[in-house]
């Protein structure tokens, strides 16, 4: 009898008890690190969501590292768990591992980014639609600055990673047309607030000393946060003197936004185990293949959607 087989039969005596599916399934989860206010939420959320449904969690913190997450699940396989959750914290380099995973027949559902490996070696992929969320937060910054002259400075993402590729392709995708927009400066901050201030910091003193910016494009909210100490620090007026316009929706950025510091934000959940486990469940059950791509929604606040309130509603779901 395969370990599918045998799943499969115990799912079967679990309906005929009427026992919840998931019940006592073991999941390694390979987590990316803790780079952001995001990532720490997606974290929470994840134990939560596992805790609720009786999954035992095996955590793993990969501190950013791809070699960190493939030994984490060389070692999940080893254990024998039932299934995977993989946030791969860049999109290349997969292929083996994941090969390796698909013949010990433990299904890989990844959470948040995407990888470049065919899609037969991972069972679902729950997440947003990246390059949609760059195009959201230009096409604000189309409307936003109507015809005028804009020179804009880009915070990008993790490099190689799959939201720093598609968020800036998404972005470019807007802005394509609108000959008064340019992106004059791009560089990472990693993801990371401190990184984030740091290049700020730089394009500040390149662009005499911010004048010459008007909008600063951020591929997270953190950066975005790090960027407005660096623009205060300077002098000027974050969310006026240059207009802010980031990707996650965290409650920092509403505060942010509330004292009219940042301007807009494009939500993406945290909660992307709610839905991977809600696929494991219906395989574990009877076979079910969930569509290859999860995905969860868009959606843009600006300053007019009550960031305090917003705030207010966030900061106790885990941030
Ligand atoms: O993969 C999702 C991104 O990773 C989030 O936008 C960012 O905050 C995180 O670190």
């Amino acid at each position: 009898m395969t370990r599918k087989t045998l799943m499969m039969t115990a799912a079967a005596l679990a309906v005929s008890t009427g026992a919840a599916m998931a019940e006592g399934e073991v999941v390694g989860f390979s987590q990316i690190g803790s780079e952001s206010g995001w990532r720490a939420a997606e974290t929470t959320l994840t134990r939560q969501q596992a805790e609720e449904r009786g999954i035992q969690l095996q955590f793993s913190d990969a501190q950013q590292r791809q070699e960190n997450q493939i030994a984490a699940i060389r070692s999940f396989i080893a254990q024998g768990v039932d299934a995977i959750l993989l946030a791969p914290v860049v999109a290349t380099g997969w292929d083996s591992v994941l090969q390796e995973a698909q013949e010990a027949e433990i299904p890989v559902v990844l959470l948040d980014r995407q990888v470049d490996s065919a899609d037969d070696l991972y069972l679902t992929a729950v997440g947003s639609d990246l390059v949609h969320e760059g195009e959201v937060a230009g096409q604000w910054l189309v409307d936003e600055v109507a015809g005028e002259e804009c020179r804009v400075v880009e915070l990008q993402g993790t490099t190689g990673s799959s939201p720093a590729i598609d968020r800036k392709t998404g972005f470019e995708n807007a802005i394509e047309g609108h000959d008064n927009i340019e992106i004059v400066r791009s560089q990472t901050g990693d993801f990371t607030r401190a990184q984030g201030k740091e290049v700020m910091e730089s394009f500040l003193q390149a662009e005499n000393g911010g004048q010459d910016i008007c909008a600063l494009y951020a591929h997270n909210d953190d950066m975005a946060v790090g960027a407005i100490q660096a623009i205060k620090e300077a002098g000027l007026k974050p969310g006026e003197d240059i207009l802010i316009v980031s990707i996650d929706a965290v409650p920092d950025i509403f505060q942010a936004m509330a004292a009219g510091e940042a301007n807009a934000t494009v939500e993406l959940t945290p909660n992307m185990a709610g839905p991977a486990f809600d696929a494991l469940a219906a395989y574990w059950a009877d076979g079910t293949m969930p569509e290859k791509f999860i995905q969860t929604e868009s959606k843009l606040y600006t300053q007019a959607d009550d960031p305090q309130g917003e705030y207010d509603r966030r900061k106790d779901l885990g941030y």
